[in-house]
């Protein structure tokens, strides 16, 4: 039977996730689910992952996923060695009152660290940076280690993103209008509170501008509500959001195992795009199977572009 011989071409998929915490876990089970690889590794310092990764195992029967989990709890990374995509979550997470970029310190030693050892054994394998303040570790790992440029991918912008789509769903809600999901919007600059860029200009819902939709007011509200979006969930929560983050890197493994050549917002190293020199900001990027195949150039307006050269 014909595709039996498929399988002599067939290479095995294999993802490494550092950090075991909600993120991580979540990340985990979700791509899981999806079953699109065969191997994911989790690791963590701490020994709770293999309960961790012997529960997500134990619900493979249930979901039917033939993807297979394992663990890692000590310094032998063997297990990661070939990974074809690894996902940096590691390090600690932002408390109520803290900033992203007050975790730097603690978390930039942490990530380095794991990553040259990862090079060693997984040395071709793209990265996602995940840990925060991940536009200024994505910008430390460009400078510091020799990972091409293309295969470090920094995530926030697609989770930005998502929380600019919630806020205009909700607005649609609030305004007991039609609830539609095709919300086209985009989020980008840093994944800082205060330098992220909603593009309120472009959003839509259906074909129809939301700024045509909704009041100043109301704009500058959704506006304000997405660059809020991580610190207010911290507030609720005691600890930073972890099923929207999980979704957002799921769905970026998804576009590089797919070779999709999908357009997100992530931060990348730009050398001269939209102006700005030798600094990692997330710009809408072309994602394919070798990670960010291509920058895109868009038309933003003098204040959308003065905000991202700031
Ligand atoms: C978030 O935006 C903390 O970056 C994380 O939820």
């Amino acid at each position: 039977y014909i595709f039996k011989n498929i399988n002599l071409f067939y290479f095995k998929m294999k993802i490494t996730i550092i950090g075991a915490g909600y993120v991580g876990v979540n990340t985990c089970h979700n791509i899981a689910i999806k079953d699109i690889v065969d191997d994911i590794v989790l690791v963590d310092i701490n020994d709770t992952v293999k309960g961790k990764v012997i529960d997500l195992m134990q619900s493979k029967f249930i979901h039917n996923f033939k993807t297979n989990i394992h663990s890692i709890s000590d310094d032998n990374y063997d297990k990661c060695s070939n990974s074809d995509i690894i996902i940096i979550t590691c390090g600690i997470a932002r408390k109520p009152g803290m900033t992203r970029e007050e975790l730097f310190t603690t978390n930039y030693k942490i990530v380095k660290g794991v990553i040259d050892k990862l090079l060693q054994i997984s040395p071709n394998s793209i990265f996602i940076i995940v840990s925060n303040p991940m536009d200024k570790i994505l910008q430390m790992l460009n400078n510091n280690t020799n990972i091409s440029k293309n295969a470090l991918i920094g995530m926030g912008n697609i989770l930005d993103t998502s929380r600019f789509k919630y806020h205009i769903y909700q607005e649609l809600l609030n305004h007991n209008m039609e609830p539609s999901m095709n919300i086209t919007a985009e989020v980008i600059g840093l994944h800082t509170d205060k330098d992220m860029i909603p593009l309120i200009n472009y959003a839509k819902v259906d074909k129809v501008f939301v700024k045509g939709i909704f009041t100043k007011d109301i704009l500058d509200k959704i506006v304000q509500d997405t660059k809020n979006g991580g610190a207010t969930i911290t507030n609720l929560m005691g600890t930073s959001a972890c099923y929207s983050p999980a979704a957002s890197v799921t769905e970026l493994v998804e576009c590089i195992i797919h070779d999709s050549k999908k357009v997100l917002s992530c931060s990348t190293l730009l050398n001269g795009e939209y102006g700005i020199h030798n600094k990692c900001i997330g710009v809408p990027v072309i994602i394919g199977k070798t990670g960010i195949e291509k920058i895109m150039n868009y038309d933003l307006n003098n204040e959308e572009l003065l905000k991202l050269q700031k």
